[in-house]
């Protein structure tokens, strides 16, 4: 089948994430979509410093012609700002072009006239990434919970906000200091006052609550407070209290109507979202069905935005020509393209591993198994003697004494082996308990 060609506007942090997925798993997506996805064009400012990139995509200055390309079938907008993107955005729907955007500013005050539009062309707008960059939140919002009835969302969605709390926090570091370094790894705005001043969260909170209420792009309702005033003694102050210092977003539904606001907020130190730190994000949504759930991933960055909006070029891909019954294949790979894979046994997982012996408390004990785990090479992260028992106050040489082992990774049949040979030894008195360890 034809390739489907991709003209990208903007080549910076996310356009290059979105190129160099779609590069590295071509394959993969091909195995998901039956058709070729390829960047074919990119248009930005420094045409000499895209090119040096080496991404093999033909490279322009002029925009426009990209929009108005025949050849292109969806258009990517990851330039940012407000003009020229919107009048780009506005004509390639006008030459019936799929928009996908990770420009939450532009959907948040201009997403009601462009989606109007793109429906009476025929064509899609997708929107996924201009949201808590890697978390796929819309579409849990806009599919996964269809059955509910939202009652409200609450949010940690600015990376480089929570980055900067996080950094206050944890290591003491000054505001200046870690907003410069959120610039330098690509997670804030051209204009960081969007991050620090709540725009940047407001933006995504009016896309959350129009998708998850029903109700229009509503920006400027909503409340906005950022972190700026926020000091080290607030957050020192907060954390003896118990709690912790968040940039929420928050859309609640109440009989008198929408509450949408963006503050710093005072959480108790045990919620998840206390917890949640760096450049993640996290939403908790609340249905009438569901409960409260949760979602958590990168908030920023070049790859995990890019994996969303990559998600959406997939979404328009798989509704151009599979029939309306079969967009998404029923187990999210074209049935031609499903292949078994091997299975592996138990023997051959790998894990690192706690293991818990009872031995008798004699000298050479403890260098018997290591040599053990040694002779096998399994490394030993850490090691724990405790206290004997009663009997060894009375010099008894049956006073037993608990080992605890945590080993590095390794091949489950070796860690067997090596507790059989252990086990096997007259000194360990009870069967070894191991317990596999996953730091995820
Ligand atoms: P960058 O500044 O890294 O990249 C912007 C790109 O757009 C550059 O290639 C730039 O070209 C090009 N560009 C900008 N203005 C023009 C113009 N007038 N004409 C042609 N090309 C232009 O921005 P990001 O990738 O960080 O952000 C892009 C969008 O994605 C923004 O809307 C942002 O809010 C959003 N976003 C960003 C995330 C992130 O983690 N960074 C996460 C989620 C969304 P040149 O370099 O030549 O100037
Ligand atoms: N500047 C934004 C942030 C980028 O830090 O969250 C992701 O939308």
């Amino acid at each position: 089948m034809k390739p489907v060609n991709i003209g990208l506007l903007g080549l910076g942090t996310v356009g290059q994430g979105v190129a160099n997925i779609l590069i590295r798993n071509a394959d993969e997506i091909k195995r998901r979509t039956g058709r070729d996805i390829i960047v074919t064009r990119a248009a930005v400012r420094n045409q000499g410093k895209a090119e040096a990139l080496e991404l093999g995509i033909d490279v322009t200055t002029d925009s426009q012609s990209l929009v108005t390309d025949p050849n292109i079938d969806i258009i990517c907008e990851a330039m940012g700002g407000d003009e020229p993107a919107l009048t780009l955005l506005n004509l390639a729907i006008d030459n019936k072009k799929h928009v996908i955007t990770a420009n939450k500013a532009l959907i948040a005050v201009h997403g009601n006239d462009l989606i109007d539009k793109a429906r009476e062309q025929g064509v899609s707008v997708a929107f996924e990434s201009s949201v808590a960059g890697g978390i796929p939140i819309i579409k849990a919002l806009r599919e996964g919970l269809a059955a509910n009835r939202i009652e409200w969302l609450a949010g940690i969605i600015n990376g480089t906000g929570n980055f900067i709390l996080s950094e206050m926090a944890e290591k003491g570091r000054s505001f200046e200091d870690v907003l410069a370094e959120a610039q330098a790894l690509g997670y804030a705005e051209a204009d960081p006052t969007f991050d620090v001043e709540g725009i940047d969260a407001a933006h995504k909170l009016t896309i959350m609550a129009s998708v998850a209420f029903g109700m229009p792009l509503s920006f400027n309702g909503v409340y906005t407070e950022g972190i700026s005033k926020i000091s080290r003694e607030d957050v020192e102050f907060a954390a003896e209290l118990g709690y912790c210092i968040k940039h929420l977003g928050v859309a609640r539904r109440r009989d008198e109507g929408i509450e949408l606001r963006v503050h710093p907020t005072l959480i108790p130190e045990k919620r998840l979202l206390a917890n949640v730190n760096g450049v993640m994000n996290a939403i908790v949504v609340h249905g009438d069905a569901v409960g409260p759930t949760l979602y958590y991933g990168a908030g920023a960055g070049s790859e995990p935005t890019g994996s969303s909006l990559v998600a959406d070029i997939i979404d328009v891909v798989r509704g151009m020509d599979a029939d309306p019954m079969h967009r998404v294949p029923t187990l999210g790979f074209q049935p031609d393209a499903i292949a078994p894979l091997p299975i592996l046994k138990a023997a051959d997982y790998r894990a690192a591993f706690y293991i818990r012996l009872q031995a008798l408390d004699q000298p050479g004990v403890m260098a018997t198994v290591s040599g053990i785990f040694g002779e096998l090479g399994i490394s030993i992260e850490a090691i724990l003697q405790k206290e004997p028992d009663a009997a060894a106050l009375v010099g008894s040489d049956k006073a037993t004494v608990p080992i605890i082992l945590l080993t590095g990774l390794v091949q489950e049949g070796l860690i067997d082996q090596a507790i059989a040979k252990v086990q096997a030894l007259d000194t360990i008195i009870e069967p070894v308990t191991r317990i596999r360890v996953e730091t995820l």
